[in-house]
């Protein structure tokens, strides 16, 4: 019998991960002050708790302003609006993200328009952006990828140049910095979602931070039913919906943010033990160290695979059954996802005043493409909150895999599992699991 775990050897590892989230008794008296309080909505707006916490996350990420949401999507949906968007504009986004990034750019009325990632960090390649304008082009969405930064001084050039928004899309890096400057300052608007799996998280939720003040007041009268802002600088009247939050969602995030420095310092250290061990490992590649990284947020740990007796899908199938929580096909390139499952009729911006409807099946990103299927593994962040003996462990299953990569080569390609399912499938098997 083989020794690997998916071929009925004993896993690697049989204690469990650090749980994710986590909390603390300052959240606990939050909370019960809110539920005492009786003051739980997000009316009157913004209220107590979440213009608080809006304040100070802001501040932390060297912004002026920030107004709290119900999710990360809609926070890019309003920053659009608030940028300007209307419909039929393109906005410009990597190939290689969450769908909900190019989805959002649907729902405000706009077309998202493909670019490739760069092979070294997994965000926006700027040439390939660059390539990408036409005269419709109003905006462009970086996306600070799982750990790394898209590369701001030469994105925000190009911005500059063709006159385009720039809207931060900071999903995974709160509380990261790039040559200095805070996620989601660097840009127009930034974006950040508070979704379970995040580095901070309040179950659901999401901001918005900027320093115009003339978005952050339509982004309020968006959020907040079409009321006017609590400034009202500039009299934009809009048709807004109920975007807010509860009181519940901010206490937690006050938490959140309290915790999220000591976390970080914890990720950092041991996604460094873990590249020192895994650059060891043959065909085993971590992402090289990105120099403008100047304070490091670590969403999920990725490295990439490269060797060839296995697909990756199997690697990383064999990989969980070691003990490692981890995934491949995390995410996709957004435009062959079947979670992006778009038909000109239901967005009709993406046949307005053209000749032929905008056809994503048209669309090819090899590196975000080779990224998807063949080469990224994806570790949760919750795998690097724990001592460094969690780390060795992480290290000696993906050597013990490699090390019997040969056995897998004859195996059932089958054994991938729900590994090589797409993100629409998979719920219907992972239940359980809340990242
Ligand atoms: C890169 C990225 N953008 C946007 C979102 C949307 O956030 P939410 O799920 O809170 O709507 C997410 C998270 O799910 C994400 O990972």
């Amino acid at each position: 019998m083989s020794d690997l775990a998916i071929l009925g050897g004993a896993a690697q590892r049989t204690r469990p991960f650090p749980l994710w989230p986590q909390h603390s008794s300052n959240d606990l008296a939050r909370l019960q002050t809110v539920l005492e309080s009786r003051n739980w909505g997000g009316y009157p707006f913004p209220n107590q708790l979440a213009s608080e916490f809006a304040h100070e996350f802001a501040a932390y990420h060297g912004a002026k302003y920030g107004c709290c949401v119900v999710n990360g999507t809609i926070a890019l949906v309003v920053a659009l609006q608030a940028a300007g968007i209307k419909f039929g504009d393109e906005v410009l986004v990597p190939a290689y993200t969450w769908d909900g990034t190019a989805a959002a750019v649907l729902f405000a009325g706009g077309i998202p328009v493909f670019a490739d990632v760069e092979p070294d960090t997994y965000c926006l390649d700027i040439q390939a952006a660059r390539r990408a304008i036409t005269q419709r082009t109003r905006a462009i969405i970086p996306v600070h990828l799982a750990m790394r930064f898209a590369d701001m001084e030469a994105l925000l050039k190009l911005a500059a140049e063709h006159k385009l928004a720039v809207i931060e899309d900071c999903a995974h890096v709160h509380g990261g910095e790039y040559k200095g400057h805070g996620a989601g300052s660097m840009g127009d608007v930034g974006c950040f979602s508070f979704q379970s799996s995040k580095i901070m998280t309040a179950g659901e939720g999401g901001i918005v931070i900027t320093s115009r003040l003339d978005c952050f007041e339509v982004v309020q009268s968006l959020v907040n039913c079409g009321r006017a802002s609590v400034t009202d600088q500039f009299k934009k009247r809009v048709v807004g919906s109920n975007y807010r939050i509860t009181e519940f969602q901010a206490a937690i995030l006050l938490g959140q943010l309290e915790q999220l420095p000591e976390l970080a310092a914890r990720r950092v250290r041991n996604a460094a033990l873990l590249t020192k061990r895994l650059t060891q490992i043959e065909g085993i590649s971590p992402l090289p160290v990105q120099p403008g990284l100047t304070r490091e947020a670590i969403y999920n740990y990725v490295f990439r695979y490269r060797r060839t007796e296995v697909s990756r899908d199997v690697f990383v199938a064999a990989l969980d059954k070691e003990g490692i929580p981890c995934d491949g096909r995390f995410y996709e390139p957004v435009y062959r996802s079947d979670l992006f499952q778009v038909n000109p009729d239901d967005f009709p911006q993406l046949k307005f005043g053209r000749d032929k409807p905008v056809d994503y099946d048209e669309c090819l990103c090899p590196i975000s493409e080779r990224a998807a299927y063949d080469e990224s593994v994806w570790l949760p962040q919750f795998l690097l909150l724990g001592e460094e003996e969690d780390v060795e462990d992480i290290a000696r299953a993906v050597h013990k895999v490699v090390a019997h990569l040969r056995e897998l080569a004859g195996a059932d390609p089958q054994l991938a599992g729900v590994k090589s399912l797409s993100r629409a499938e998979r719920p219907r098997i992972e239940k359980a699991r809340n990242y």
